[in-house]
C-alpha cells in the first residue's frame, strides 16, 4: 500500500481545484452501502472527492471519476493508480474506470502541445440493446435534446450504418455534411444538437451493401469528425452483439455505456449480452433504461403492461447496475420521432420521462445543469 499511496501522492500534485466542486456524495444508494462505500473510503481524499459512483457488482468494481482540470497525460495514471488501490480490495477481480470530460478546460493544464480547439476533451456514451428495436435511437435523440435543453454541448453520432435513423428523428434528412480537409463537419438539428449518421451522407434509397472494414470506416469517420465545442457525444448503436460490434467498442473505446431494454424477458436476454459485449470491451456500464414500460390508453387512460413489468428493474440489480429511469409506451412518442420532433423538446409527460433520465445521466457523469430552458 506505501508504494501506491507514494503514487497517487505524486499523481496529486499540481492536479487543479475541481472546475466546479461539488458536495454531492458519492453515488452509492443503489448499492450494497457497505461495498460501495468501502470503495471510495480506499482512496485518498483528494481522489475520493472526485468519485462520481462506485459500484461493485459480481467482482467488478466500477467508478465513475471526475477528471476535470487533469492533464490528459496524467489521465492514464491516475486511471492506473486507481486500479491498483482498488484491486487490493477484498472480493474486487476487476476494476473498470471511466474518466469524465472536463466542463471548462483548465489553461493551465500542460497539454500545450495540443491546441485546446483541435483536441478538445469530451466524453463518449454509447447507447446500445443487443435486441433491436427497443427504442434505442429514440432514446439517443432524446436524451440528447434534453441535455441540450440543460446547456450540456451534445453531438450524436448515429453508429447504425446501414439503418440510419437519426436523420428523422433530429430532422436533419435534408442536411449534407461539408468536409474541411480530412474531417466531416456534423450538422446542427433546429434542437440545439449537432450529429452525423451515414443517413446524411448516402440516399435513402439507396441500400447500404458494404463489407465489416467499410462499415467500420465509415464510423470512423463519423466519430472522429470535427466534433467543435460538444463535450458529450452519445453513439446510438447499431442492434445485435456480434463482433461488428466487439470491434465498434474495443476500436472507439467510448468512455460509458447506456443499456436500453423493454420489461419484456426476451428484450431482457439480449439486454444481458449486451451488458457482456460490454464487459468484454471493457466499457464501463452506466445504467439501465427501460423503455416501453406501461401503456396509458388514450380512451380510458388504465395502464396496462403489454411487455410485462419490472423486469428491466430486476435485471439491472441483479446485474449491480443503476436504473436510469423509465419511458412509457405511448403513441405520441412513435410519432414525434416519425415527425422529427423529440417529445423531450417539451415538459410533457414523456418529455419529462427523458428529462428525468438526462439529470440520472448528467448527475453520473458530473455535468452540472446550467440552464433549464429550451436553447
Ligand atoms: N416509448 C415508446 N413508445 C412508443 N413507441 C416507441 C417508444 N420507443 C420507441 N418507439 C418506437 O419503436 C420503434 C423502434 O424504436 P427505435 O428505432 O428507437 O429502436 P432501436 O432500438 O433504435 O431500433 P434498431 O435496433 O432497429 O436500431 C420506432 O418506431 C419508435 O418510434
Ligand atoms: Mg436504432
Amino acid at each position: 500500500m506505501e508504494k501506491q499511496g507514494v503514487r497517487a501522492d505524486n499523481l496529486l500534485l499540481g492536479l487543479p481545484a475541481m472546475t466546479a466542486p461539488t458536495d454531492r456524495e458519492p453515488d452509492t444508494a443503489a448499492e450494497p452501502a457497505g461495498d460501495s462505500r468501502s470503495l471510495t473510503d480506499r482512496l485518498p481524499s483528494e481522489l475520493a472527492g472526485r468519485v462520481q459512483s462506485a459500484r461493485l457488482a459480481g467482482g467488478v468494481a466500477t467508478i465513475v471519476f471526475d477528471a476535470s482540470g487533469v492533464a490528459a497525460d496524467k489521465r492514464g495514471q491516475l486511471e492506473t493508480a486507481i486500479r491498483d488501490m482498488l484491486g487490493e480490495v477484498d472480493g474486487v477481480a476487476e476494476v473498470r474506470v471511466a474518466m469524465t470530460a472536463d466542463r471548462a478546460p483548465d489553461a493551465s493544464s500542460d497539454e500545450t502541445a495540443v491546441p485546446a480547439a483541435a483536441k478538445p476533451k469530451r466524453t463518449m456514451i454509447a447507447i446500445g440493446s443487443g435486441k433491436g428495436g427497443v427504442g434505442k435511437s429514440t432514446l439517443t435523440s432524446n436524451l440528447a435534446v434534453a441535455l441540450a435543453r440543460r446547456g450540456v454541448k451534445v453531438g450524436v453520432v448515429d453508429a447504425d450504418i446501414y439503418g440510419p435513423s437519426q436523420p428523422t428523428l433530429l430532422a436533419t434528412k435534408d442536411a449534407k455534411p461539408v468536409a474541411r480537409g480530412k474531417q466531416l463537419q456534423p450538422v446542427t438539428s433546429p434542437h440545439g444538437v449537432t450529429l452525423l449518421s451515414m443517413g446524411h451522407l448516402v440516399a435513402a434509397d439507396k441500400a447500404i451493401a458494404w463489407r465489416g472494414p467499410m462499415a467500420g470506416n465509415a464510423l470512423a469517420q463519423l466519430i472522429e469528425a470535427d466534433w467543435g465545442e460538444a463535450e458529450l457525444l452519445l453513439v446510438d448503436l447499431p442492434p445485435g452483439t456480434g463482433d461488428v460490434q466487439l470491434s465498434m467498442l474495443q476500436r472507439f473505446k467510448p468512455d460509458g455505456a447506456v443499456i436500453v431494454s423493454t420489461p419484456q424477458d426476451l428484450a431482457l436476454i439480449d439486454a444481458k449480452r449486451a451488458m457482456q459485449l460490454f464487459e468484454t470491451g471493457g466499457v464501463p456500464m452506466l445504467g439501465m433504461v427501460e423503455n416501453m414500460a406501461g401503456y396509458e390508453c388514450p380512451h380510458c387512460h388504465e395502464i396496462s403492461d403489454p411487455f410485462g413489468r419490472g423486469g428491466a428493474e430486476d435485471a439491472a440489480r441483479e446485474s449491480g447496475l443503476d436504473m436510469l429511469g423509465r419511458v412509457p409506451l405511448a403513441i405520441e412518442i412513435r410519432e414525434a420521432g416519425d415527425a422529427g420532433v423529440p417529445p423531450a423538446l417539451s415538459d410533457g409527460p414523456q418529455g419529462l420521462a427523458f428529462a428525468a433520465i438526462a439529470d440520472a445521466l448528467a448527475a453520473k457523469l458530473g455535468l452540472e445543469p446550467v440552464r433549464e430552458t429550451a436553447p
